[in-house]
């Protein structure tokens, strides 16, 4: 029997003892004293009563019925570890939610009567709801997650289970916490108290509203309960993160907690490793550390390549960016430079042949120049070219393309670039892999979520340039939002990054600020007073001020490091990826 029907058979059962108990009295009169006790029992289980049918009445109506439910359940009996194919359906299920945008999020009614285990429960309800074709996506559902999973019997439930189902939810705060029995009104568009929590740190007040229940975790609210986590909804990654603070702060640490999470729900992430110092979260995720230019894991990419479906004209254009940028080119140094590439894939013919920085060279030397500061530009443009070829970079980028990109966006990849002699290497480098990026996902097209990459030292490629001007890392970070790509922004300084950028990160995560200036500039963009901007500039170890997109203000909290030894099957997960992928698009 159900809660709820024991509720009711509890009413009953008192107003038919109300009812023997006057029987009683009628019969016996000497008993009167003993039993006035009971002389309300029969009004108040009356009213009990009335009001019970009145609040169901009133809570069946307000369900709206364009939605859908699935019920997945799962019988112990016959598996080996339950608890390993629960954390392998956890990640398929946040898969599922990527990949349906009208999906809007998971009800965990709770632990089946079935399983025992004292972690997870694996009898969840999934709702779809808001959008069309629900139902045929919850067939679409089931089909995938028993394909998978075969353990799994998902059931689709008809209208009215479906019904009772949310019914019971809100009327016995089935599921318990907060955040879900919110989610669950916002549903049946019952009004949701907006309560406040207000935490102190070093006695300064910060108030913040209920945290999200749906979302990737970076930590818990600090000081305060351990148990309260704080998430980042995966839609806002795609208005991208900006983590700032000085050195030794914890920028790094706290990209690798969100990329390993990010893994963990199977979204990869592509790192730019200016200081080498993520192979130690990419190694034990089942990623791929590549470090350029030198004999182990190398990588050759050929910046003159031209991928397919990718138009010449703007492929020229996005180079001469990538050149004018890196090696401050002057506008008649552009000029040359424009003229050579044209005349480059005129004489190769792009679909056909991949010309190397070698040709272009050649076609640089082959313009003829008509004045002595012709001479003087093709010169120092000449250098300037040369120096690709030779050492590192020469290694790297003077030969064919042997890079296979789609691997390497399947997972979470870092490109060493510390050993790199010299910035202008590191940054040429960036930009050229920023590039192959954009092309590929201009053409792949999502509109969810589907990886992340992570610019350490934002500030040497997302250049701030003077005013009406765009720089090529700006120009990428700011269009790739629509097509699928979220951008891990790190930076000691927010002063060195355009002010669009500052703006338009919908999510920061501060540290310790080293100058008074940036802390100025983030007061106004976190929305704090003087008194916890102050802070800012000495906050405690491992601690943060996160400032997420639709909250106003930003409030401290704690960040874990990642744990270095990941349970999940790796190559499980990229079959999985693939499947399901595959089996959608
Ligand atoms: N949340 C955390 N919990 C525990 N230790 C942390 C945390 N964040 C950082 N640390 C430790 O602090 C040190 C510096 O952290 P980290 O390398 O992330 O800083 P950073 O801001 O990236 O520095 P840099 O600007 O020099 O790259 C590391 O030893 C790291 O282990
Ligand atoms: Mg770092």
């Amino acid at each position: 029997m159900n809660k709820e029907n024991k509720e009711l058979l509890f009413y009953l059962l008192l107003f038919i003892l109300g009812l023997l108990l006057r029987l009683y009295k009628t019969i016996n009169i000497e008993l009167e004293i003993s039993l006035r006790i009971f002389r309300y029992l029969i009004p108040i289980t009356t009213i009990n009563l009335i009001i019970y049918w009145l609040i169901k009445e009133k809570r069946g109506k307000q369900i709206p019925n364009n939605f859908s439910c699935i019920k997945l359940e799962i019988n112990k009996e016959g598996i080996n570890d339950i608890k390993d194919i629960g954390e392998r359906w956890e990640i398929l299920i946040n898969k599922i939610v990527n990949m349906i945008p009208n999906f809007m999020f998971i009800v965990k009614v709770g632990k089946s009567k079935h399983v025992n285990h004292e972690d997870i429960g694996y009898d969840l309800t999934l709702w779809l709801w808001g959008g069309k074709n629900n139902d045929k996506k919850a067939y679409e559902i089931k089909a995938i997650t028993e394909a998978i999973i075969p353990q799994f019997n998902a059931r689709i439930l008809d209208k009215k289970q479906s019904v009772e189902e949310l019914r019971k939810i809100i009327m016995f705060k089935q599921p318990s916490g907060k955040g879900k029995i919110q989610a669950v009104k916002k549903v049946l568009n019952l009004p949701i108290a907006a309560k406040r929590n207000t935490v102190f740190l070093r006695g300064i007040k910060f108030s913040m509203p209920m945290p999200r229940a749906q979302g990737l975790k970076i930590g818990y609210v600090w000081p305060g309960n351990k148990n309260l986590p704080v998430r980042v909804a995966l839609t806002d990654f795609l208005s991208h993160i900006a983590i700032f603070g000085r050195t030794g702060s914890g920028k790094s640490t706290t990209a690798k907690r969100i990329i390993t999470n990010l893994w963990l729900r199977g979204i990869p992430s592509l790192i730019l490793d200016y200081h080498n110092e993520y192979r130690d979260v990419i190694v034990p995720l089942g990623g791929e550390v590549f470090t350029p230019g030198v004999e182990i894991s190398p990588l050759t990419i050929n910046p003159l390549k031209v991928r397919g479906g990718i138009d010449v004209d703007e492929h020229i254009d996005f180079l001469i960016g990538i050149f004018e940028d890196t090696y401050s080119l002057t506008q008649p140094q552009c000029y040359m430079l424009s003229k050579a590439l044209k005349n480059l894939y005129t004489m190769f013919d792009p679909e056909k042949t991949e010309p190397t920085l070698r040709d272009l060279i050649d076609c640089v030397k082959n313009l003829k120049e008509h004045s002595v500061s012709e001479y003087e530009i093709k010169k120092a443009l000449l250098r300037r070219i040369e120096m690709l070829t030779k050492g590192q970079l020469g290694r790297i980028l003077n030969s064919e393309s042997v890079w296979d990109l789609e691997r390497i966006l399947d997972r979470p990849v870092s490109i060493e670039l510390a050993h790199l002699r010299n910035d202008e290497h590191r940054n040429f480098l960036s930009y050229i892999i920023l590039k192959l990026l954009y092309d590929y996902r201009v053409k792949k097209k999502s509109e969810t979520l589907v990886h992340a990459t992570v610019i350490e030292e934002a500030e040497k490629i997302i250049r701030k340039k003077p005013e009406g001007q765009i720089s090529i890392g700006e120009r990428v970070v700011s269009e790739l939002r629509k097509f699928g790509e979220a951008f891990i922004i790190i930076s000691q300084s927010p002063l060195n990054l355009p002010r669009n950028i500052i703006i338009n990160t919908a999510t920061k995560i501060i540290h310790t600020i080293g100058a008074t200036s940036d802390a100025r500039l983030l007061q106004g963009q976190l929305n704090l007073n003087k008194e916890q901007c102050s802070i800012l500039l000495s906050l405690p170890h491992s601690c943060a001020l996160l400032k997420l997109k639709d909250q106003p203000e930003a409030y401290p909290i704690k960040i874990e490091p990642p744990k270095r030894t990941i349970k999940v099957n790796d190559l499980l997960l990229r079959s999985l990826r693939r499947e399901i992928w595959g089996s959608i698009s």
